[in-house]
């Protein structure tokens, strides 16, 4: 499956490793986002473009880490078909994925240890969405662009 692993400053170190980790099990892998720590960037660039990517390829599959995964998600929340999940442990990993079938999973970096994080990103890979669940998911996709 195809990847696309992004991060702002904050994020770098954890993006490093979820990418290494995603190729390691064989996946095809891109990173978007700062080089190094120190070069400052904003968190909606890289949930743009990764949703983005996410919304145009129905094979592909976003991570995004930054400080708190917050940002991230509710960034890449705005674009069309993405349902980003914000998850904290191995468990709000796997749900997202079974009851949300989230095509973008958001980690923060100053939350989670890396080897924690990789186990996160392990469930949420591993498990497979509930079809009994798609109602919910279509009544998602209708607020989609949605005022008040
Ligand atoms: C950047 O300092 C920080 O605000 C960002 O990484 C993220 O936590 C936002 O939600």
């Amino acid at each position: 499956m195809r990847f696309l692993v992004g991060s702002d400053h904050a994020g770098v170190g954890l993006r490093r490793a979820l990418a290494a980790h995603l190729a390691a099990r064989g996946h095809d892998v891109e990173e978007i986002g700062p080089a190094r720590e120190d070069e400052r960037a904003d968190y909606p660039d890289a949930a743009g473009e990764v949703a983005r990517a996410v919304a145009r390829d129905e094979g592909a599959r976003g991570v995004l880490v930054c400080g708190t995964g917050i940002g991230m998600s509710i960034a890449a929340n705005k674009v069309r078909g993405v349902r980003a999940a914000l998850a904290h442990d191995p468990v709000t990993a796997r749900l997202a994925a079974e009851h949300n079938a989230a095509n973008v999973l958001c980690l923060g970096a100053r939350i989670l240890a890396a080897p924690y994080a990789v186990t996160c990103l392990d469930a949420w890979l591993d498990a497979a969405f509930e079809a009994r669940h798609q109602r919910r998911i279509d009544k998602i996709a209708a607020l989609e662009g949605s005022g008040a």
